[in-house]
């Protein structure tokens, strides 16, 4: 944990349930969930598809309401979205109609912040995100990962204390993923903010995070807590080190027993041989 924020952005989720009606049914989502996030902490949420991951984001965000249970803020209840949270989805919401720098702009402008100003800290924004240069681009003229880089640079325009991820980097390819991963650590060192980071990727949780919270498959339950204590700032180099092989092989079993009972059936370790099915370290694992 980091405190260069002033001890600001704490969030806790305090025994959430999330029930859902579908075709007449209630569905359980999420059952009995507490987290906390201290102020300044990279935190993962992850878990099979369908878990309810999106669900206690979006509850944080102030976009979903919680059946039982509250979540806070800092102390105070979250019932609304605010801007003092930043949110990052995977498929990109800029919009189309304006710049690049209007885009991040947006929020400010919003906000009342005269034009001049908006600019400066726009500008200074792109800046660290190496997107200066593209500042009077339209978002299709961008790669999707620059797209994603202007979304992450609006959403801490307005000084959020948090920053909402829901699987940012989920629709770019393996490469892109990793350069973004890295581009979002040291942005992240640098702003000290505190962030709740939504993917099905172990080696990206791995290597954003300083705690990674397991789900289980839905109901959406907290299955383990697993800390990381890799030095920061974290480079590339270091998802071969025996740490960070040990802690892929201790998410990958939590998860894989996790998918396996998602996915239903009789489809258990002894199923699978069964059928003839290859499961590798990683075969199941990647179904989520
Ligand atoms: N608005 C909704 N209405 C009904 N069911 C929903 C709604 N949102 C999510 N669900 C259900 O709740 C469960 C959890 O969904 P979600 O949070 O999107 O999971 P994840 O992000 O982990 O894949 C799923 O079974 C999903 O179908
Ligand atoms: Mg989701």
């Amino acid at each position: 944990m980091n405190t260069h924020n002033g001890g600001r952005g704490r969030i806790e989720v305090r025994d959430v349930g999330v029930m859902f009606e579908s075709r007449g049914a209630a569905v359980i989502a999420v059952d009995g969930v507490s987290l906390t996030v201290e102020p300044g902490e990279f935190v993962s949420l992850i878990g099979p598809s369908g878990c309810g991951k999106s669900t206690l984001l979006n509850i944080v965000a102030g976009f979903v309401q919680p059946t039982s249970g509250e979540t806070l803020l800092d102390g105070k209840l979250i019932s609304c979205p605010g801007s003092d949270r930043g949110v990052v989805f995977q498929q990109y919401s800029l919009f189309p109609w304006l710049t690049v720098r209007k885009n991040v702009e947006f929020g400010l402008k919003m906000q009342g912040v005269p034009g001049s100003k908006r600019e400066t800290s726009a500008r200074t924004l792109l800046g660290l995100a190496g997107l200066l240069s593209f500042e009077n681009h339209y978002p299709d003229q961008l790669s999707g990962g620059m797209k994603q880089r202007v979304g992450i640079v609006r959403a801490l325009a307005t000084s959020p204390q948090v920053l909402l991820m829901d699987e940012p980097f989920g629709a770019l390819d393996a490469q892109t993923r990793v350069v973004m991963q890295e581009i979002l650590t040291n942005i992240w060192q640098k702003f000290r903010l505190s962030v709740l980071f939504v993917t099905h990727d172990i080696d990206e949780s791995i290597f954003l995070s300083d705690k990674i919270f397991v789900m289980t498959a839905r109901p959406g339950r907290i299955k383990a807590e697993i800390q990381v204590n890799l030095p920061r700032p974290r480079k590339p180099e270091m998802t071969t080190t025996p740490e960070f092989v040990e802690l892929t092989q201790r998410l990958r079993a939590l998860i894989r027993e996790e998918s396996l009972s998602a996915m239903g059936g009789e489809l258990k370790d002894g199923g699978l041989g069964g059928f003839g099915m290859e499961v590798g370290p990683s075969g199941v694992g990647a179904v989520m």
